[in-house]
């Protein structure tokens, strides 16, 4: 039976497709759509009862993004990231009091920041170099992020950092949950939100780089993962693998609502006095394009279905590596089947598929490339470790690492 809110999703994405065009041109975050995906019960949806949330499983949020992709992909960022990624990685392995304090951020219609990427480390990111060194009861932040989805409207963030001891030893990579409020200008001292992207598609969202100079954490915000900080890594990217799920769940909805396009419009444009529809090289375009949306689709609900060796909360690594994979790369090339079939038309932003060939562009990108899951993909086909830094570690001494033969 599908969750009640894939319904109510179904309601609310005709407004959103309404909307879509307005956010893309203005750069403008979509706060009205945020306030009707609270009032919903979409917004943190997938936060346990006991929090306020409804507990959905990760499959029913990837329904529901799908229905808001197909209408607005930015908005359908939104929900990934109020109930996967960040959000699940605190309801997981935080404290009582993390859940109790960041819970109610979201269900207000908070979408929480994941801070990883670095100038320096993108697809490397366990060379990141964002320190929080132990002071007193406090932890002392330093370093740049960038890429970040939502920088300066989101309040809630969760850091991925180094963490060292008061002596300057590493102790592993732990995530720091910090709250900033740049809206209503309640930021701790040393957290700046500097440049935003101008970037190609998914314009509503802002995408900035994050300072932080000596920002002072109460050690109660280091979100230790179950297996302690040495693993903090592996944990923390563990609980990421929800996102991946959703990221290419947002490009699958974006494909499935292009397909749907496609299929009007075949019907109704006339050329050769008959109409599209008619064209046997049309037809089986779309039927190539429906049973990609269909294979990735299934794919994803394996993924979104699948737990990580362990006794994990989150999906298989492979699981999702694959379905990102798949549907980020079948979705740009359907997108763009869908905008051929509308001839000039559709390379006008009169149609909405100029705009969803943008956006559905990023999620190779974005969220590990195609290529890193690839790669990891291969590592658990082959049975084996494939690092990628020449001679197989990584320089940090204090990381145990693999070693090439
Ligand atoms: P690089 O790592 O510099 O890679 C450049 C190219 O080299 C890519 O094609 C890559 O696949 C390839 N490459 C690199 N290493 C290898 C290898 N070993 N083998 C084969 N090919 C390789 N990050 C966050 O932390 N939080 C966010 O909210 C966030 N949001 C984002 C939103 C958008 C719209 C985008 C575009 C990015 C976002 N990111 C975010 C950053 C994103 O995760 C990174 O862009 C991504 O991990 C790749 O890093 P990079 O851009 O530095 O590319
Ligand atoms: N799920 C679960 N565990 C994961 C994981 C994932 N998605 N990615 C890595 N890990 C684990 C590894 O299995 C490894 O554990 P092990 O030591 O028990 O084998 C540990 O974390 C370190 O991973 P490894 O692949 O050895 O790291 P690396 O130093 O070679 O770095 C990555 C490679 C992981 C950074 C790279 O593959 C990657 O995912 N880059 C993309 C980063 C990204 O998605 N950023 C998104 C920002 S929004």
């Amino acid at each position: 039976m599908t969750h009640p809110l894939v319904d109510v999703a179904k309601e609310l994405a005709p407004s959103f497709e309404r909307r879509a065009a307005h956010w893309d041109t203005t750069r403008s975050y979509c706060w009205q759509n945020v306030k009707e995906l609270t009032d919903a019960g979409i917004m943190g949806m997938s936060i346990p009862q006991e929090f306020g949330g409804r507990g959905a499983n990760f499959l029913d949020v990837s329904m529901v993004v799908e229905e808001i992709a197909k209408a607005c992909t930015l908005t359908a960022r939104v929900v990934v990231e109020a109930n996967m990624g960040g959000i699940s990685a605190v309801m997981a392995h935080g404290t009582n009091a993390q859940k109790a304090f960041c819970a109610p951020y979201v269900l207000a219609g908070d979408k929480p920041a994941i801070c990883i990427t670095e100038p320096d480390a993108g697809s490397a990111a366990t060379e990141m170099r964002t320190t929080a060194r132990k002071s007193g009861a406090s932890y002392i932040l330093n370093g740049t992020k960038h890429w970040i989805t939502g920088g300066g409207v989101s309040k809630l963030h969760l850091v991925f950092a180094r963490v060292l001891d008061e002596a300057g030893t590493d102790l592993g990579i732990g995530g720091f949950i910090v709250f900033a409020d740049h809206v209503a200008g309640d930021v701790p001292d040393g957290f700046h939100v500097m440049g935003r992207e101008r970037t190609m598609g998914l314009c509503g969202m802002p995408e900035a780089e994050l300072c932080f100079e000596d920002v002072e954490v109460d050690e109660k915000w280091l979100l230790v993962p179950p297996s302690g900080l040495r693993r903090g890594f592996a944990d923390l990217m563990s609980a990421y693998n929800s996102q991946r799920v959703g990221a290419g769940t947002i490009a699958m909805g974006v494909a499935a609502g292009a397909l749907g396009h496609a299929q009007r419009y075949l019907l109704e444009r006339e050329q050769f006095g008959r109409p599209l529809a008619e064209f046997q090289g049309l037809q089986w375009m779309l039927a190539d394009m429906d049973t990609q949306v269909h294979a990735a689709r299934l794919m994803l609900y394996d993924a979104a279905r699948s737990r990580g060796p362990d006794g994990s909360l989150f999906p298989d690594m492979t699981a999702a590596a694959r379905a990102k994979l798949f549907a980020s790369e079948m979705a740009i090339k359907v997108v763009s089947d869908a905008l051929q079939m509308f001839g000039a038309r559709g390379y006008s932003d009169r149609e909405p598929l100029e705009r969803m060939y943008r956006d559905v562009r990023m999620f190779t990108i974005g969220g590990g490339t195609a290529q890193i899951l690839r790669t990891q993909i291969a590592g658990n086909v082959l049975g084996i470790k494939t690092p990628q830094t020449r001679g197989g570690y990584v320089q940090s001494p204090s990381v145990p690492r693999f070693v090439a033969e």
